[in-house]
């Protein structure tokens, strides 16, 4: 889709559609009254299915313009209007375009800023992005925008320009994010992940590829105990942004379980649906080290992607087991559907021993972490105040929700082991102190060392079923956690 702005007057553009923005209890948005007066109606057409909320639309005929429909877009309360709800207006307007190619639009308007240029060429973007790659035909309802007109007045022209070009980076980092996420799990086995990453980073990274056997050699017991079970081995994949002169050194650490059924605690067949997102961390990673050489990112940035995948067999792991993670630290592995963990072990402990400025993880960790945030919003847990504070700025400036939870002290004593350094999981039989997506976070803390680091339990926002996806997230994978990295990273500098 190419996406272009343009000084124009909303009524004497040529296009299929011309998309305008309607308040909730229907008040104009920009444009939208010129264009109204010019269909002959003089009040807007509020009906029990458009009340100008966000995520409704509603398509008009054009007679006399030269437009082929107006499409109404709520924006939802006018006094709430934010770069977050013109993305998600833009992407309704993305999905409601049926069969419209060229499209034009006076939704940025609606903010006159950078800022919201830069939300509505995202919301069309992700919003137009459906996965077509294992179907026969396009499905039916997929956008066929292929031309979205910004229209904004001629001083800011310029500024939209910048603006778009930025939207393009973020959505094309998100893209590839979800498209690694949506790709079925025999089609990304461990060392095709490992391939499809370097693939997507292309030149714009390092990256190095360890296999098995250095995996071996090298003593990352979490992530071969995990991989065990596979007939496809482990990866761990290292990617490097190595600016000129850098502005510190980060290192991002994402969980690439490339399908996890449990391993021997075998999961569900209902709870093992979707579990090829289980790689969803990794992937975000990837995708915004893909982004940041062309957003000259002054950071340094190393990237850790455990790749594994997590089956029951003969040679997989046992509940029982007691394996030694990169470093030394034993790990009594007491339900093998907590790997996650064992393979971010690993990757952490390598991280802290490079001494970085800070660490952050994105992982698919806890089913804990839906119950308590929803699908919505990420859990963030950390131990340095700071870093918590700039990561959800960054968020918020996205449009991702990232919402803190506590690392409550108490609850560490659950995960002594009575074999080894450290067990998997806090709930014993007759014993569950609750709270699983803070034990969780608990575990990986002991392998960050005194480095600053936050973790991304990232379980509810990665993947979204058709039902919950209504705007640019999804369906299916959401590339979560791309846009507040790649925000992060650049407000770092
Ligand atoms: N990958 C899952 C977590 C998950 C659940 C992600 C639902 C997305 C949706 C993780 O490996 C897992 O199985 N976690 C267990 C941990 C438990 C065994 C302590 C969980 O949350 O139930
Ligand atoms: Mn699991
Ligand atoms: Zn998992």
């Amino acid at each position: 889709m190419q996406i272009t702005a343009a000084a124009q007057d909303p009524l004497a553009t040529r296009a299929d559609l011309l998309a305008v923005g309607v308040f909730k209890g229907g008040i104009e948005g920009p444009g939208a009254a010129p264009v109204l007066g010019a269909l002959g109606l003089d009040a807007l057409p509020v009906t029990p299915g458009f009340r100008g909320d966000i995520g409704q639309h509603l398509l008009l005929a054009a007679p006399g313009l030269d437009v082929g429909g107006v499409l109404l877009v709520g924006l939802g309360r006018m006094d709430e209007a934010d770069a977050e709800r013109l993305r998600r207006a833009a992407a309704v307007a993305a999905r409601a375009g049926g069969r419209a190619r060229r499209l034009a639009t006076t939704l940025a308007e609606v903010h006159p800023t950078g800022a919201s240029v830069q939300a509505v060429a995202e919301g069309f973007l992700l919003g137009a992005h459906s996965e077509d790659r294992f179907r026969s035909a396009p499905a039916s309802d997929a956008s066929r925008l292929d031309e979205v007109v910004i229209l904004t007045p001629s001083s800011r022209l310029s500024q939209a320009r910048d603006a778009i070009r930025r939207a393009e980076v973020y959505s094309r980092a998100t893209i590839g994010a979800r498209r690694l996420v949506d790709l079925p799990p025999s089609a990304k086995r461990p060392a095709q992940l490992a391939d499809a990453i370097a693939e997507l980073v292309g030149e714009a990274c390092e990256v190095q590829i360890r296999d098995e056997a250095v995996l071996a050699a090298q003593g990352f017991g979490g992530i071969l105990a995990v991989g065990a079970g596979s007939s496809h081995p482990p990866r761990l994949v290292t990617l490097r942004h190595r600016p000129r002169d850098p502005l510190g050194h980060v290192v991002l650490v994402g969980k690439g379980i490339t399908f996890d059924s449990g391993g021997l605690s075998l999961k569900s067949p209902a709870g093992m649906m979707e579990m090829k997102a289980d790689m969803a961390g990794a992937a975000a990673i990837a995708g915004a080290c893909a982004a940041m050489a062309e957003l000259g990112v002054r950071v340094e940035v190393t990237a850790l992607l455990p790749l594994a995948e997590n089956l029951p067999s003969g040679t997989a792991q046992r509940p029982d087991d007691v394996l030694t993670a990169f470093g030394g630290t034993t790990v009594e592995v007491a339900d093998t559907d907590a790997e996650g963990r064992l393979v971010l072990a690993d990757a952490l402990a390598l991280a802290a021993a490079d001494e970085p400025d800070a660490i952050v993880d994105l992982a698919t960790l806890t089913g804990s972490v839906i119950a308590g945030l929803g699908q919505y919003a990420a859990g963030a847990m950390s131990n340095d105040p700071d870093l918590l504070a700039a990561v959800q700025a960054a968020a918020e400036l996205a449009g991702e929700s990232v919402w803190p939870l506590p690392l409550w002290p108490e609850l560490d004593r659950f995960l002594a082991s009575d074999v080894a350094d450290l067990r998997n999981i806090a709930d014993r039989p007759r014993c569950d102190p609750g709270g699983g997506a803070i034990t969780a976070a608990l575990f990986l803390r002991r392998f960050a060392g005194d480095v600053p680091w936050l973790h991304l339990d990232i379980a509810g926002p990665a993947f979204l079923s058709p039902a919950l996806s209504t705007d640019y997230r999804g369906p299916g994978a959401t590339g979560f956690g791309v846009r507040t990295l790649l925000t992060w990273l650049e407000r770092r500098a």
